[in-house]
Formats: structure tokens, sequence, C-alpha cells
């Protein structure tokens, strides 16, 4: 006990004095800099990214975030077509550093609107979405390209700035100086909506931009509470006479975000047709799952959906998984993706090309990154830690949609048929009951095929506010498994088409 106590206690004191060292080394270099960019005092929101020096890091400040500080850099990484940007957000006097790349619209930068897209987890790497995904360049799968990433012409950024952020500390490229944590998305919203608003604010170029929130998985529970803490946020904004974050929409491709229909979902992809028209699953697991399943539900509601009750919540997550979850693993069957089987880190060979590729001596040097360990696609300890507190269970994270909807902020949820894992049934069943004024609307609305390229990408049920996507044969992945259709899907929620 003693033992511990002065070991823990020499080892603040050592980091204190670095903290302190590193913090007044940081002033000084940032307040030179500053007046450099700002020309000596110019005022926030009159700097056009494009200012912005590729050698060496531009610090911003925000004076309504005393706590908060931006490092930006220009770097040609993924696309040579466009203005590309990464750095940091420094939280908390610096102890907290969040890692983001950033990369202008292929079409009109000047206009078109801004995307930031989140990756799940908890504690999964937005650089998975950046280079398997979505972004302007693939990782070389194939050892065909000179530079380890391959030109995507589907990328998001065709029509959209886009960032991709590594969130929350521990993520990616993300670091906390002396192990700091963020353990609930709740604290994690806090971070995200400081991090656009000072960008916003302190970008002219910004100003009044249309802002959209997409990501996968948990995304599914992020965005809404990160959506909702943006909309709170310019409602304080408003009434202090400030200018608000544009907020317009959040895109959420196969998330969790009701708890309560997981399983049955689960239960249709592995026994039902709701994925393959015949199931894969023995008949003897079926038959067992099917016993369990009331029983899990019945748990789930008791102790976490109807009373939130850490032990309990506990119990019944540790039961539904054991009954539910245990077969399909043993199936050795990719659980993002069943029509393929789970090969490589987190079932995805990219996965570990993209780790080899984020460290390699001259791509962190493009990047800016400033992390000593090696890239990991997903924190186990983010994860552990989110986990601790039932982050997943213990909210109901449908409602924070049900408010933005009512708040006139568009949602569309969107989902490959083929993942289990956060499948599309789960997603159809809470979305059909969810409560909101306008739920008759979405009720009454009929599903329909939806076509790229003179074929059927899928089912769709679209509303003004609320819109409801299947990508069929796609897994958890929707942009890596079909890039054509989610890429025509995003084209046409920009700007309010018919799917
Ligand atoms: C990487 O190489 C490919 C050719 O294989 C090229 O199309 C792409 O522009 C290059 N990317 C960068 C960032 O240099
Ligand atoms: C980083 O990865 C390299 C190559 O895989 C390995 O040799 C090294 O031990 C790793 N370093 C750490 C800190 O895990």
């Amino acid at each position: 006990m003693l033992w511990s106590s002065l070991l823990l206690f020499s080892l603040f004191f050592f980091s204190y004095g670095h903290l302190v060292d590193k913090y007044q080394e940081d002033i000084s270099s940032t307040q030179t800099r500053l007046q450099q960019n700002l020309g000596g005092g110019a005022a926030a929101g009159t700097l056009h990214l494009s200012s912005v020096a590729s050698d060496d890091y531009t610090v911003l400040r925000h004076s309504r975030f005393p706590n908060h500080r931006i490092r930006v850099r220009k770097t040609a990484f993924c696309d040579q077509t466009v203005n590309v940007y990464t750095g940091y957000l420094d939280v908390d006097a610096g102890a907290k550093h969040l890692f983001f790349y950033f990369f202008e619209s292929r079409r009109d930068p000047d206009k078109d609107d801004v995307m930031m897209w989140i990756n799940g987890g908890p504690g999964c790497s937005s650089a998975m979405g950046l280079l398997m995904e979505l972004g302007p360049c693939s990782i070389d799968m194939t050892k065909s390209s000179p530079n380890g990433t391959v030109w995507n012409p589907h990328s998001w950024n065709q029509e959209a700035n886009i960032f991709f952020l590594d969130q929350p500390v521990g993520v990616g490229f993300s670091y906390a100086d002396y192990g700091e944590t963020i353990e609930t998305t709740e604290d994690a919203a806090k971070n995200v909506q400081a991090f656009i608003s000072i960008f916003f604010e302190t970008f002219s170029q910004f100003t009044g931009r249309r802002l959209h929130l997409a990501g996968e998985s948990y995304g599914g529970r992020y965005l809404p509470v990160f959506a909702s803490e943006i909309h709170d946020q310019n409602q304080i904004a408003v009434s202090e006479g400030r200018p608000v974050l544009n907020l317009k929409s959040v895109l959420i491709g196969n998330g969790i975000t009701d708890i309560s229909t997981l399983y049955l979902g689960r239960y249709e992809v592995e026994c039902g047709r709701a994925s393959l028209d015949v199931p894969f699953q023995s008949i003897s697991a079926c038959v067992r799952m099917k016993m369990s399943l009331p029983r899990c539900q019945e748990r789930l509601y008791k102790g976490c959906i109807d009373r939130f009750d850490a032990i309990d919540c506990r119990a019944a997550v540790d039961f539904c998984d054991n009954e539910l979850s245990t077969s399909m693993w043993s199936t050795g069957r990719n659980v993002y993706d069943i029509s393929k089987p789970c090969e490589g880190n987190l079932c995805y060979k990219e996965n570990d090309a993209i780790a080899q590729y984020l460290d390699l001596p001259e791509i962190r040097k493009l990047l800016g990154v400033e992390i000593p360990g090696n890239f990991s696609a997903c924190s186990d300890v983010v994860g552990g830690n989110f986990n601790s507190h039932l982050d997943k269970w213990g909210v109901h994270t449908q409602d924070y949609v049900a408010n933005l909807l009512d708040r006139g902020v568009r949602i569309l949820i969107y989902a490959g048929t083929y993942d289990w894992q956060c499948n599309w049934i789960a997603n159809k069943l809470w979305v059909d009951k969810l409560s909101w004024s306008q739920s008759a609307v979405y009720q009454q609305e009929s599903w329909r095929e939806w076509m790229v390229n003179g074929r059927v990408a899928g089912e769709v049920k679209q509303t003004d506010l609320l819109t409801f996507v299947t990508i069929r044969e796609a897994g958890h992945m929707v942009p890596h498994d079909k890039p054509a259709e989610a890429w025509a899907m995003v084209s046409r929620w920009l700007t309010g088409a018919m799917m």
C-alpha cells in the first residue's frame, strides 16, 4: 500500500514538472505563430484555411475555448487533387490530443457541405473509414501502387469537404500526455463539439456552411449524442448572439442505437431469411437461441432498459451474449459480413495493412503524427473503459434521434444486409417503433427499391426528415463492399434528392 502510493507520487511529480515545461514552451511558440498568422491580432473567423503552412503546425486558439487549441498543417497525403490538412485538437490545456484529417471537396471546396466521419468501436480509428471505405485513397491490397494507396473514385469528398476524426483520446493517433481518458459518449461529445466550433469559427470559409455528421457501428451511439450536443450548444450561442453550427443531418451506417432490437435482429440474420435465402446457422443452435431470446429480452428490459442497474444490466448482457452470440462466433464467418470468412485483424486483412502503412516513418512524418507507439485499428483500453460504464447499454440513444428529428435535423439510417453485428433488421425494428412527432408519417410511407446504374441497390423508405436505406449484399462497412452504391446514396442525401 505504502509502496504503491510512493511510486504514484513520484510518477505524478515527474509528470507535472514535464507538463509545466512543455506547456510554457508551447505557449511562447504559439504566440509567435499566432501573431504571424493573424497579422498581429486579426479577429478569429478571418483566416482562410489555405493560408496554413505545410512545414510546421499553425496553432489556433479561441477565446471561448481557453482550454483548447487546434494545430493544423497542410500535407500531401492521399489525394493530390485537393488541399489536405492534418492536425490535432489539444484539449484540457494541452493534455489530450485529438487527431484529424481534413480533405477538401473535389468539386467546390468553398461552397460544398462539410462532413465529419467518425468510426465506431468504441475505440476504433477513423483511419479505417478513410483507408478502406470512403476516403480519397484506399490501402493498396494488391501491391500495385508505388505509394501504398490507390485512388478512390467513389470517395465521399467528391462533393463534400470531409473530416476524419480519431476520437476519443487513446484512439488511432489521438493520445493523452498523462493517461487522461474519456469513458462515455456524453463526455466525448463535448470535445467533438468544441473541435467543430473552433474550426468553423476560425476559418472564415466555413461560416454558416451546412454540416453533416456521418459514421457507422458505434457511431449509432456516438453521432446522435454529438449532434445533440451541437444543437444544444447552438441554442446557447443564439441566446448570446454568437454564430451557430449549421447542422443539417446525421448519417448512420450499420449502427448500434436502440439496444432492445439487437439480438432479435441477429437471430433473423442467422436463423431467418433476413440476409440469405437459406439460413446458415445449424438447426440445433437456432432452436436453442429461439428459446433464449424471450429471456434475454426480459432481462435486458429489466436490467438495462426500463430501469438501468449496472449489475443487473451486466448480467443481462452476459446472458444474451452467451446464449445468442457464441454460436455465431464459432461458425468462423465474418461477423461484419456473413458471406465471407473471418480473416485478419477484426476479420479484415486491410486492418493489418493499414497499421503497417501508418507505422511507416515517412507516412508518420507526412501526417505530423506524434504518438510514440504503433498504430492500432482499435484500442482495447478505450473499448474497455466505455464498457466499464456500460456506455452501450445504459442510455436510450434512440431518444437523442427522436429529439433531433423533432428539431428538424435529418437522419439517414443505412445498413448493409450481410452484417450480423449491427444488422439491418435490428435497425429497421427500432426505427419502425421510434417515438417522435412524425412517427405516423414514417410508418405510413411505403418501401420501394432504389437503383444505381440501372441495378437494384436495396430498399428504401424515405420521408422528409427520416430515411432508411438498405444496401443489398453489403456488410457492416458499406462503402468498402459497395462503393458506387454508397457514394450514390450519399450524393442524393446531401442534395435532398429521392434515393
Ligand atoms: C499514389 O499512386 C497512385 C498510382 O498508383 C496515384 O494515382 C496516386 O495519385 C498516388 N497518391 C499520392 C498521394 O501520391
Ligand atoms: C511495433 O511494431 C513492430 C513491427 O510489427 C514491432 O517490432 C514493435 O515491437 C512494435 N512496437 C511496440 C511498441 O509495440
